[in-house]
């Protein structure tokens, strides 16, 4: 190889291992991005984004964006001051085999978050959803079954101990009538509901620092669902099982009107003592043909966006706030929601949208 091309190469395979340093020094303390979400935050206050990766984007015509996508990963690294894997550290990515666990892409987003100061929300450890198949049609004895969900908690919690600030240790036990999926998630359908309580228990013994959480959609108003989950954290702490937090996903649809009393319910979980956080936000729409969405509709999502900020900003415990993707052409929602979607913050070219705005001047607002 000549000289030349032999430098280039080095050059190239360098900027290519180091995609970070650049947006490390996009972060607000070191100046810069002036005019981003997570410059215009009140101090303390974490404005968050999902991490493209897995799940639904497994099927989709373009590769991995958190790995492949550099200009998401420049905006990722940018906007944000917490990530969430979208689906990286849920049981089927990251133990696909009773016997190996795979924490590749884990590790790189706790690693990326690092390199660019932000805050972790581990999702999720007790679900009834996307688990592995040697797990949901395994045969196992009681006692084999709590020994691989202790062992799976121990094992993941520990070893991101001390690098991830909340975590969804239980995710959707309800329906939306308030019963306990007792039918559909295999650890309380074979354990009962004790297991919810031991989990939570194993979780803080291998991080005690992680702020522990309970999460589900639908529980944006107080109704059934949230009620059930008030009653049971309530039972849970008077026993002194370590639950700290209860979070709202937050997925809303222009077809539903907008939960008012959102403020007022995470009102009543702090007035348990809880941290509260608002995990999943998007807001989808039913769109016209040719797919794209009215100027009525952007202004309805505009608000929408800034309902559910300003009811987390007005709650002194709600300081978490992620977005479940930020921009249009990775986001969940088409491939969910039949005929809708538009559900994030920006265009497919980063450009934003107006709830991207309305974000932004709710947050610097409060500063
Ligand atoms: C979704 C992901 O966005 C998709 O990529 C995946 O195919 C399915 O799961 N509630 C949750 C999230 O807690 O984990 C879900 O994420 C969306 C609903």
């Amino acid at each position: 190889m000549k000289p030349a091309r032999l430098i280039m190469t080095l050059f190239t395979a360098v900027t290519l291992s180091v995609p970070l340093a650049s947006t490390a020094s996009a972060a607000p303390e070191t100046g810069g991005h002036h005019d981003t979400l997570r410059w215009a935050a009140p101090r303390g206050f974490h404005i968050g984004s999902a991490v493209a990766g897995g799940g639904h984007h497994e099927t989709q015509p373009y590769p991995d964006p958190f790995t492949s996508d550099r200009p998401y990963r420049q905006v990722l690294g940018a906007e944000f001051s917490s990530v969430s894997p979208e689906n990286q550290m849920k049981w089927e990515y990251i133990h696909p085999e009773r016997d190996r666990y795979n924490f590749g892409m884990a590790d790189a987003i706790v690693r990326f978050a690092k390199q660019n100061r932000q805050v972790v929300r581990g999702h999720t450890l007790l679900w009834h959803s996307q688990n592995p198949e040697w797990l949901e049609k395994g045969e196992f004895t009681k006692d084999e079954l709590r020994a691989i969900l202790r062992e799976h908690i121990r094992t993941v919690v520990g070893r991101y101990a001390g690098r991830i600030q909340q975590w969804d240790v239980a995710n959707e036990i309800f329906t939306d009538s308030g019963a306990l999926r007792t039918t559909d998630n295999v650890w309380i359908r074979e354990l009962g509901p004790g297991i919810i309580a031991d989990a939570f228990r194993w979780a803080h013994q291998a991080d005690p620092r992680a702020k522990l959480f309970f999460n589900d959609y639908n529980v944006e108003s107080v109704n059934a669902k949230s009620d059930a989950y008030y009653a049971l954290i309530k039972d849970l702490r008077a026993a002194g099982v370590p639950v700290h937090g209860f979070s709202v996903q937050g997925h809303l649809s222009l077809d539903y009107g907008f939960p008012g009393d959102l403020e007022s319910n995470l009102k009543r979980f702090a007035g348990l003592g809880l941290q509260t956080a608002i995990t999943e936000v998007d807001v989808r729409m039913t769109l016209q043909a040719g797919g794209v969405p009215t100027e009525a509709q952007l202004r309805q999502q505009a608000d929408y966006y800034q309902r559910m900020l300003t009811a987390c900003l007005n709650v002194s415990t709600c300081c978490s706030f992620t977005i479940w993707g930020f921009v249009d052409k990775y986001s969940w929602v088409p491939v969910f929601f039949q005929g809708q979607g538009a559900a994030t913050v920006m265009w497919n070219d980063f450009t934003h949208k107006p709830a991207y705005d309305a974000l932004r001047s709710t947050l610097a607002g409060r500063r």
